[in-house]
């Protein structure tokens, strides 16, 4: 059975309730559901329960953006992953690059996140990559690595079917340099071979690893091509349903 293919599009701290609404809308009307696909909308936190019903008559699925890694309590300004699902998220972000450097998410705070959200019945989507220094450096394989494996040593078993990975290069985040597809699917590659090593040979195989940065119509389907690529977390492109409808398009059903 083909691995699903997840396209994900993180609005992040962007579009009032009218443009949310607008932009559903206008992914509903051109969107025709595929075997395998699965298309998410990442809203902004304060829209999550109104989007959650602009949905309903779609076959789109909600995430967030983030989440506390502690289920309720007194924990001000935090959201509680659970409340997420009762609201009818069934995805959520866990350690977005963004939250890593503005809010100095450790890889362990991540991988807490990350165990809150998929006991809480959420699957979470965990991002990592490295930036522009560390690849120059060439110490971008073992910051994935870490990023990728305390996730398994944190997570019971019986929750690593919940786990999907976003790979994102920062340097290729919001500035129009894509990782090539070759770059990018020699990493997915590694990656899929490092869960393996910490999850066993059917987890790897079923998980969906996910690219991210700069992803835009123009080049969504030689990555969505890729044997280990499983799909694209959108930032800029998501934010237009014609932009991000191209990109859902560049998936064919393999
Ligand atoms: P981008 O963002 O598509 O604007 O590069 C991707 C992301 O940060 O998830």
């Amino acid at each position: 059975m083909a691995r699903k293919c997840i396209i994900a599009g993180n609005w992040k701290m962007n579009l009032d309730p009218d443009q949310g609404f607008e932009l559903i809308e206008g992914i509903k009307a051109g969107f025709k559901p595929k075997a395998n696909l699965e298309v998410v909308v990442i809203p902004p936190m304060p829209l999550v329960a109104l989007a959650a019903h602009w949905v309903t008559d779609s076959t789109l699925s909600l995430g967030a953006q983030t989440s506390s890694s502690f289920r309720d309590g007194a924990h001000t300004g935090d959201t509680s992953p659970e409340l997420l699902r009762i609201l009818g998220c069934r995805y959520a972000l866990s350690g977005h690059s963004e939250r890593r450097g503005d809010h100095h998410e450790s890889d362990a705070q991540v991988a807490a996140q990350a165990k809150a959200q998929v006991e809480a019945g959420l699957k979470t989507i965990v991002c990592c990559g490295e930036s522009l220094q560390e690849r120059e450096a060439g110490v971008h394989i073992n910051k994935i690595k870490n990023q990728i494996g305390i996730i398994y040593d944190t997570l019971p078993p019986e929750y690593w079917g919940e786990v999907s990975i976003a790979y994102e290069p920062i340097w290729a985040i919001g500035t129009g340099k894509t990782a090539s597809p070759v770059q990018a699917q020699e990493i997915h590659k590694m990656i899929r071979d490092h869960i393996e090593s910490k999850a066993g040979a059917q987890v790897a195989r079923s998980t969906a690893i996910l690219y991210g940065g700069s992803v835009k119509g123009s080049n969504a389907k030689e990555l969505l091509g890729q044997p280990d690529i499983d799909g694209a977390l959108v930032g800029g492109a998501s934010l237009k349903a014609d932009d991000f409808s191209q990109i859902i398009q560049a998936y064919e059903v393999s």
